[in-house]
């Protein structure tokens, strides 16, 4: 694995976050999987993130072509997380928004450790505990999390039914995990 470095980018990254998500969007729904991305869309995270979020771009060191693109929000639906973060002050917790690797790049390890690298960065911001939601059969993602993650601490919420503002409905399921 070539050694990679991760970097918190603003306005001008965005284009390249786009082009890795909907590269990614697009091989999953290839794969009959967008299910996967449920309300990520590449335009629906720009879109949402672009003012509150941290986003970075992870590179390889011979390549100016970023391998990931992860994004977190520093705020979280605190209280919809109740049940997994027991006690967890709110200041502690931010969202895990949304993770994409290169697709050519898949199954080599890349979304570990660039998860990895994000978030001992994001830890030196005072954020200790990482929540969001993630579609139940997303294998890859869950691990990459559990990689990332204070050994043992991923909780997950039993799958319950997501209803976007459009009418459409996704399974999900609710995590919590220490950094
Ligand atoms: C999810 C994603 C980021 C994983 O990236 P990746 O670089 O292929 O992941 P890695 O190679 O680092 O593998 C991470 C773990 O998932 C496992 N994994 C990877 N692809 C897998 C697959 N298709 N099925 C099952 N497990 C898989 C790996 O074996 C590894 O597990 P391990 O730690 O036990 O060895 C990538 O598949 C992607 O961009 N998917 C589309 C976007 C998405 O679904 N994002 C998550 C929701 S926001």
């Amino acid at each position: 694995m070539a050694r990679l470095k991760a970097e918190w980018v603003t306005e001008e990254g965005w284009e390249d976050a786009y082009e890795i998500f909907y590269r990614a969007l697009k091989k999953l729904t290839n794969e009959g999987k967008e299910r996967f991305f449920a309300g990520m869309t590449p335009e629906g995270t720009k879109k949402a993130t672009k003012d509150r979020n941290v986003l970075y771009l992870v590179y390889r060191s011979s390549d100016p072509v970023p391998v990931a693109a992860i994004a977190f929000l520093k705020e979280s639906s605190y209280h919809d997380y109740r049940e997994l973060l027991k006690g967890v002050p709110e200041e502690k917790v931010a969202t895990f928004n949304a993770i994409a690797v290169r697709p050519e790049l898949w199954g080599q390890g890349y979304a570990r450790q660039s998860l990895k690298l994000c978030v001992n960065h994001l830890k030196f911001t005072g954020v200790n505990t990482l929540v969001g939601t993630v579609h139940p059969d997303n294998v890859a993602s869950i691990k990459t999390m559990e990689y990332a993650s204070i050994s043992g601490s991923l909780k997950m919420s039993a799958p319950f039914t997501w209803t976007t503002p459009r009418g459409r409905i996704f399974e999900r399921r609710r995590f919590a995990f220490q950094i």
